[in-house]
Order: structure tokens, then C-alpha cells, then sequence
């Protein structure tokens, strides 16, 4: 049995990959473009483990999606594929448009296509996740609820909104042609080999770096911690139990503002790997201009996928940050390959004034 995991040279997909291979003699087949984020670095433990067959390749692609399903005929899909960085999609929404809503699109058509072929067990034991964010659901005020699994979204960032789409035509696919699929709506992930683009690897690698920790507007904006580790398991779940159509949102139980986000790394940093000077590394926080748009609060409801499924999340926050702060310390090598042109040029653009 085989699955076909995309996007699994990125952050989750590389964790996803990884954990299932530790876990499972089932094989994964991946298909990634590689683009900036995806690492091939992170898939360096499966080097010469035939189980793992790596594709670099676009899930746009219909005759390589196309080739890879006939060939492989995974028994599940999972899309992790995406442009996730809401700061790019401000910058330059279209690769967010293409991939995340054209992308989705013709991988549809493929699986749709295939899928109708199989003969009838192979087809009613077929699923494709989409792998989907708390962000598809807008922004929440201090005292709203926390989101339910919502078919009404109000995305506020290119990005939110090239992502729901992709939920739209993966449920629409569902209602109309009968797709098995299932959808996970989940919070801010954090862990080790997350790009440091992101908000917790950036302020580590900087704080390290001696440079400034750039906070957006006020830095009390609220976000929901999940670890990546965590997520992965909730993945599994929802493959193994989840039912046909439904979707689930995955949430760490860690509603805090940035700030508080922040001083818990330089808390960790002044810990684990002090200041030279004995100082706090709560010295290098600088307050920058606010994004455009930016989104005040994600909060998940996520008692669906407890009660349905029985998944919860293993780690709190201050057993998960820990993890990732020691893993940055402990891997320079991987933040450095990270570190490329492509990368200082990002930095260099995006934090002009910070
Ligand atoms: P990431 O940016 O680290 O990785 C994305 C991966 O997809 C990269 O390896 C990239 O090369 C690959 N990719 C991009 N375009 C592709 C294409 N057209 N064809 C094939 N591969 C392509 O993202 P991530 O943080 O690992 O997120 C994975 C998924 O989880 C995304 O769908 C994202 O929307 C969702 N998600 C992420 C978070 C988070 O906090 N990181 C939270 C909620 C949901
Ligand atoms: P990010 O990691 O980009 O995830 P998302 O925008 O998908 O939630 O950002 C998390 C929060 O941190 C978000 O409120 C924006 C904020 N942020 C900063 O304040 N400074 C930064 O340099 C970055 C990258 C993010």
C-alpha cells in the first residue's frame, strides 16, 4: 500500500513524511515542486530507504499527477502543497492563486479521474485529505467563539482566500462527484525545520543573530499553537477514522498574543544559549509597521475532532516551544543551508525599516 503525500518537502509534509516512515511500512510517494520552501535537507534521514520515492514536480502538472496515480495507485492522498506565507501573498498573491486554487483544481481532475476507474473496493477505500488553516475562517474578535468547522468563510489575506477556495472545490468535488474526501482546518504550526520566514524560527534566528526581533503593529495579536508533531498525529487520525466529506479543525490549545510568543523565546534563548553581554534577548524586540489586513485572533474549537475521532494534542505550549528552540540551537547547519540569497533577499525587502 502506498500514499501520495504533496508538499511533503515542506515543513508539516517533511515531519508527515518522516513520522509516518518511523511508524509504517507503508510507502510515500512525494511530489514536491521545491520551491523556496521546500527542503530536500529535511528528507535526508530517508536517503536509500526505498519506501520513500521523491517526485520534484508540480501538483499543476495533469500528466505527472496523472502518471504518478496510475502507477503508484496510492490508496490515499494528501495535499500539503500550498504557498503558506501570508507575507508573500501580500506582496505578490499570483503563485498563491496558481498553485493554491489552479493547483488544487487540476489535482482534482486527476484524482477524479483515476478514482472513477478503480474497481469498487479500491474506490470506496480511496481518500484524499486537503490539508487546510484556522485562516479560511476570518478574524475574530476578543470575546467571539472560537471557529466551528464553518462552510462560511470571510478570508482576509490573499492567501486565506486562495486556501479557501481550495476547501470550496475539494467539498465541491465531494457533493458533486462523489470524491472521498476529508479536510483538516488547522492552527499556526511550530517545530523544528520550519522556515525562518515564520514568526517563531524568525525571531530564534534572529535573536541569535543579534538582530532585531521585528513585532508587527502592537504584537497583540492572537494566535492558536499547535506542534507540528501534533498536527501530524491529528493527520493520521483523520485518515484512519475520519468520515467521508467531513471536515475537522485541529487546534494546540494555546490561544496567545505574539508578544507573549516572543518573550517565551527570548525567555528560552536567555536560558539556554545567553547573551554575551548577560542581557535579555527581550532587548532585540522591535515594534515594525503593521501588516496590511492584518488578522487580530484565530481561535479553533476543535472538541469535533476529540469527540469524533479522540485526537487531542500531546504537547503544550511550553513543552513544544522548548523542542523547537533546542532544535534551532542545535541544527546551525540546516538554518544556514536555509540562509541562501533567495532567503536574505526576502528578509531584506520585507523588513526594510525593521
Ligand atoms: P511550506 O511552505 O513549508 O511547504 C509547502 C511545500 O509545498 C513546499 O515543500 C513547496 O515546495 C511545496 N509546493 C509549493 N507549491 C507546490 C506545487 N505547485 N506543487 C508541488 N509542491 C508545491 O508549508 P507548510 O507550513 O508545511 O504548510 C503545509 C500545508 O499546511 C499548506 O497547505 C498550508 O496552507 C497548511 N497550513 C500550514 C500552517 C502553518 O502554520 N505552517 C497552518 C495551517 C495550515
Ligand atoms: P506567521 O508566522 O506569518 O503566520 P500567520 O500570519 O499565518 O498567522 O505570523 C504569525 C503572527 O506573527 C502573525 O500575527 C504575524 C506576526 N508576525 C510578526 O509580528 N512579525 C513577523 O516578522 C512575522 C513573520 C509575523
Amino acid at each position: 500500500m502506498t500514499l501520495l503525500v504533496t508538499g511533503g518537502a515542506g515543513f508539516i509534509g517533511s515531519h508527515f513524511v518522516l513520522d509516518w516512515l518511523a511508524m509504517s511500512d507503508e510507502s510515500v510517494v512525494n511530489l514536491d515542486k521545491l520551491t523556496y520552501a521546500g527542503n530536500a535537507h529535511n528528507l535526508e534521514p530517508l536517503t536509500g530507504d526505498r519506501r520513500h520515492v521523491f517526485v520534484q514536480g508540480d501538483i499543476g502538472d495533469a500528466a505527472l499527477v496523472g502518471a504518478l496515480l496510475a502507477q503508484h495507485r496510492p490508496r490515499a492522498l494528501i495535499n500539503f502543497a500550498a504557498e503558506s506565507h501570508v507575507d508573500r501573498s501580500i506582496r505578490g498573491p499570483g503563485e498563491f492563486i496558481q498553485t493554491n486554487i489552479v493547483g488544487t483544481f487540476q489535482l482534482l481532475e486527476q484524482v477524479r479521474s483515476h478514482w472513477g476507474q478503480l474497481p469498487q473496493a479500491e474506490k470506496s477505500a480511496f481518500r484524499l485529505l486537503h490539508v487546510s488553516t484556522d485562516e479560511v475562517y476570518g478574524s475574530l474578535g476578543a470575546n467571539d467563539p472560537a471557529f466551528t468547522e464553518n462552510p462560511r468563510n470571510e478570508p482576509n489575506s490573499p492567501y486565506s482566500a486562495s486556501k479557501a477556495a481550495s476547501d470550496h472545490l475539494v467539498r465541491a468535488y465531494h457533493h458533486t462527484f462523489g470524491l472521498p474526501v476529508l479536510t483538516t482546518n488547522c492552527s499556526n504550526n511550530y517545530g523544528p525545520m520550519q522556515f525562518p520566514e515564520k514568526l517563531i524560527p524568525l525571531m530564534i534566528v534572529n535573536a541569535q543573530a543579534g538582530k532585531p526581533l521585528p513585532l508587527y503593529g502592537d504584537g497583540r495579536q492572537i494566535r492558536d499553537w499547535l506542534y507540528v508533531k501534533d498536527h501530524c498525529s491529528a493527520i493520521r487520525a483523520v485518515l484512519d477514522r475520519g468520515q467521508v466529506g467531513q471536515t475537522y479543525n485541529v487546534g494546540g490549545l494555546n490561544e496567545k498574543a505574539n508578544l507573549d510568543i516572543v518573550h517565551s523565546v527570548c525567555d528560552l534563548l536567555d536560558e539556554l544559549s545567553p547573551r554575551a553581554d548577560g542581557q535579555s534577548y527581550r532587548k532585540q524586540i522591535t515594534f515594525v509597521p503593521d501588516r496590511p489586513g492584518h488578522d487580530r485572533r484565530y481561535a479553533i474549537d476543535a472538541r469535533k475532532i476529540e469527540r469524533d475521532i479522540g485526537w487531542k494534542p500531546a504537547e503544550t505550549f511550553e513543552t513544544g516551544i522548548r523542542k523547537t528552540v533546542q532544535w534551532y540551537l542545535d541544527s546551525p547547519r540546516w538554518v544556514a543551508q536555509v540562509q541562501s540569497g533567495a532567503y536574505r533577499e526576502w528578509v531584506a525587502t520585507q523588513y526594510v525599516q525593521a
